[in-house]
Formats: C-alpha cells, structure tokens, sequence
C-alpha cells in the first residue's frame, strides 16, 4: 500500500481520557503540517467529545485534511467503562465487535478518501497494531505513557528472567531493583508499575498484556513518545538502541499550541481559531468543564492554593477521601479539588452525604476551598494562585504541572503513575512522593513541605527550570520540533 497514494494517516487511540488527549493533539499538528488525517474514536467516546469538547467540532470544521471515524466498542450503552480500571475488557470487546470495521478503514477508500498509507496506533491498544499488521499498512506506535514506564515495561524479560517479578512474600517494597539498565539505584520495588506489583506468576493475564504491549513498541517503523529530549536524555539514548526510531514530539498540548501560533503568522485567516485556543475553549474534556473554580481562583493570593486531581481513571474510598480532606484542611493552605462523581468507589454522587464528617466537610471546603466535578486542569495549572499540585501522576497531569512549573505532591494509583511518581522526586526534583500512603498526616506534612520555606523554593525553582526546557524544546529549533519535523517528513514518504 505504501507508495501508491497521497500520504493519509489513520489514527487511533486507546478509548480513554489519558489516551484521547494527546493523540488529538497530535493529530492537529499532523494536520495543520498538510497532512490528511482521519481521526478514529469508539462511538461512546465521540459522543462524550462532541458534548463535553469544544477542541472537536473545530477540528471537524477547520481542515479540509481532517476527518473522524468511529467504531463501537461493542459495550452496552451503560457500561461504566474505564471507571471501574477494566482495561481488559474494553481490549478484549473491541477485538471482536470493531474488527471487520477497521479492517474495511484500512483496506478500502471511504467517503471518496484516498486509502489509508499509515497507521498512528496507540501501543496500549491491540486491536489498532495487530489488524495494521495483518494488511500490511505501516505502523507507527504512540505510547501516551512517560520514556521511563515504557523502559521499565520493556525490561519485563529480565525483571521475570532475575526473579525481580512475581515479588518474593514478605519483600522488602524500598529495596532497589536491578535489572533496568539506565535506572540502577533509582527504582523500588514500590516504584515497579501496579501490573508488575500484583503479579503472581509470568502467566498472569497482565504480564502477557505487557509482553503484548512490548512486542507492539518494537514492531513498528517508529515509536512516538509524548515527551521531551532535555528531561530523559540518558535514559532516552538507552532506548534508542533498542527501539525503532524513537519520535520524542512533547509536551503535545505545549506543542500543538506552538504549533497553531506559528501556523496563524502565516495565514491570517486562522486568528480567530488561535484566539479560541488561547482561551481555553480547546478542552479535550469526556466531561463537562466547570469553569466557576477559575472565578474562585482569581480572588487567591499568588501561589497560595493546592490543585487536587486525580485524573479520568484513579478511584478513592470515602476513607482516603476523607484523609486527605483533613490532611488539606490541616495544612491551613486553601485548595481547589476536582472530584469526578464516579471517583468515590463506594458512594458515587452521594459520597458528601454519606461520609462521617460530612457537615464539616462541606463547612470546611467553603472556607477553605472550591470543589469542582472535573476542571479545565490546564488552565487551572497556569493560574498564578495555584502553589501546587497533588497529582495521581498520570503521565499528562506530569506533563501539564511539569510546564506549568508547578511542583508536584505524588499520590500514584497505578500502572505507569508508580513509576512517574518516582522520577518526579527522585529524578527531575520537582515534586515529593507519597506512594502507598493515604493518612492526613502526611497528606499535611506533604503540602507544607511542598507549599512553604525553603523546600518548596527548591522545588519551585527546578520545576521552573524544567518547564523551560519543555517550552524550548517545541521551538522552532528545538528537539522535538525537530523530531516532529522527521516525523512527517516519514508519514509523508508512505505515500507516492
Ligand atoms: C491514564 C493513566 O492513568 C495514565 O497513567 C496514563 O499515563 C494515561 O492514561 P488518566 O488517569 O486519564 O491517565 O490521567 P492523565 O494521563 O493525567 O490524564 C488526565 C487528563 O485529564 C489530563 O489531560 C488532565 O488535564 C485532564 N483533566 C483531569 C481535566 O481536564 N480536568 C480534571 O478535572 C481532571
């Protein structure tokens, strides 16, 4: 198929927020680089963009260059989905009821578009690589997850091969792992993702997963990475060796925004949609923006309020939520919390009603701070009044605090955000970890170590620095710019 057609890449994400984001992010720089684009979601999750995202009917409308397909998912209509972190039966679901689809959307032109010359596939999902693979269509693989998870995902071989994973019983969690090249002295055992935590043995349904997500990474024409040269490069040249070429095009949601300013100096036309961009309007959001907490933010004081969120996935019991209520409150430091109605396990949309200190806590919040469904997190990150973020550490939320120079408190839930959460304290120095505890002492301590004295100018100051770095390295001139630059210049040789 290559070589026969104008260059026109297909692009599909895993159907989840932390997924979605990035790849749309890519793909509007993709297409605004002249790039024909067909953009394929799950029917459930289009419907959910095209309520909640303003970002999706301007792509729809802007770019000649630029459709969306969908698919279903082959899930009933009120199935929680991700809510309930069953990524595996989304997986196994899609296999069989979007197969035949997407099989036809590779092979066949639909609505007059010339065929399909390559394949954007997210490398969590396996249906988007492996019917890429059988029709021969060349694949690039996006990881929406960080270089460091990804190399600790690969190293599973030698992890099960030295007897690393499954964990001994009654293991030491703080003693160092061996068997990562590049991050020796640096990863626990506690810092291993969830996945490799829980394993029972090498035939365990999840280490397969990985194995398969691992054998998808390398078996493309190239890796993309959201991510940035100057924040991994060690570890990023040890990866070079072992993958295709690696595409490092991030921080995506600062590149994209680059991107379209840099578009607009040369066609005029285009300034209302930079405009919209710029205003926040370009949300990615499957749920509705309450925008009331950027009014409550505007009447803080500079770098005096705590962001909390715990991104699309994460999930709490009314007792976490309830320590780290107390654990905010006792800090004296006033905070903005997004809490997603289905984030509290047991209660949902009743939690408040239902939790033992519920008066108080309602009393509390109103003095203290501002509680949303789901905010527009980038915007928040950016306002002046935010001094922090306690953060789940999913790789974007990393990214966003990461560029808005905001240091981080890490309370990771799973899979990658273990190992984030790590490299967030130990590594790039710009935030603290607080893994495997939920109490409000800590939760106090953390945010004051973060919030006040000389502690937090540090940290402050690294976190200052690294969002530097982010923003030169989408520059014109700057390594992911560059990368992105090769990126296209390869999509386009897929075509004649
Ligand atoms: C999932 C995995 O949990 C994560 O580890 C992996 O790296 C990507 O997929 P998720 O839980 O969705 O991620 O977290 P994250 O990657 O941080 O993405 C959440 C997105 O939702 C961010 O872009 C964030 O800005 C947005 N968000 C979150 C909001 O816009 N408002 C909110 O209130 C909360």
């Amino acid at each position: 198929m290559a070589g026969s057609a104008a260059p026109h890449v297909l692009i599909f994400p895993f159907p989840a927020q932390g997924h979605v984001t990035p790849m749309l992010s890519l793909a509007e720089i993709l297409s605004l680089s002249g790039l024909r684009i067909t953009f394929l979601n799950t029917e459930h999750i289009h419907r959910r963009l095209l309520r909640h995202s303003p970002a999706l009917s301007r792509l729809a409308r802007r770019r000649n260059n630029f459709r969306f397909l969908t698919i279903p998912d082959g899930l009933p209509e009120d199935d929680p989905r991700l809510s309930d972190v069953e990524f595996a039966k989304v997986q196994d679901s899609m296999k069989t009821s979007s197969r035949d689809q997407y099989k036809e959307m590779l092979t066949q032109e639909i609505d007059g578009w010339p065929p399909v010359t390559c394949v954007v596939a997210d490398g969590t999902l396996h249906l988007a690589n492996e019917v890429a693979d059988e029709v021969g269509v060349p694949t690039l693989v996006f990881r929406t997850s960080s270089p460091c998870s990804c190399w600790v995902y690969q190293s599973l071989p030698t992890l099960l091969h030295d007897g690393v994973i499954p964990f001994p019983e009654e293991c030491d969690m703080d003693e160092m792992v061996r068997g990562v090249e590049g991050m020796e002295g640096i990863v626990r055992r506690r810092d291993l993702p969830s996945f490799m935590r829980l394993a029972k043995s090498a035939d365990d349904h999840d280490i397969k997963l990985i194995s398969t997500i691992n054998a998808h990474a390398i078996s493309g024409k190239g890796f993309i990475l959201n991510s940035f040269e100057a924040l991994d490069p060690t570890l990023l040249s040890i990866m070079r060796s072992y993958y295709p070429t690696i595409y490092t095009v991030g921080p995506l949601h600062l590149h994209v925004k680059s991107f379209i300013s840099n578009y607009n100096e040369e066609e005029e036309e285009e300034e209302e949609e930079v405009d919209n961009y710029k205003s926040g309007s370009n949300s990615t959001s499957l749920w509705q923006e309450d925008r009331t907490c950027m009014t409550w933010l505007d009447d803080q004081r500079d770098k005096s309020v705590v962001y909390v969120s715990f991104g699309s996935v994460a999930v709490v019991s009314r007792e976490q939520l309830n320590e780290f209520w107390q654990g905010l409150v006792n800090s004296g430091h006033r905070f903005l919390w997004a809490v997603r109605r289905d984030m509290v396990v047991s209660q949902g949309e009743e939690m408040m009603n239902d939790m033992a200190a519920a008066e108080e806590l309602e009393k509390g919040t109103k003095e203290r701070g501002c509680m949303v469904d789901w905010a527009p997190q980038e915007e928040v990150l950016a306002h002046p009044a935010v001094g922090c973020f306690l953060t789940h550490s999913g790789w974007n939320s990393t990214l966003e605090g990461l560029v808005a120079g905001v240091p981080m408190i890490c309370w990771p839930f799973f899979a990658d955000q273990l190992i984030n959460s790590r490299f967030t304290s130990e590594v790039w120095r710009i935030g603290v970890d607080m893994k495997d505890r939920c109490d409000r002492i800590t939760v106090e301590r953390m945010v004051r170590e973060v919030m006040e004295g000389e502690g937090a100018l540090r940290l402050r100051s690294s976190a200052a620095k690294m969002g530097e770095l982010a923003r030169k390295s989408v520059e014109e001139g700057g390594t992911s710019r560059a990368d992105l630059e090769s990126l296209v210049r390869y999509i386009k040789s897929t075509g004649s």
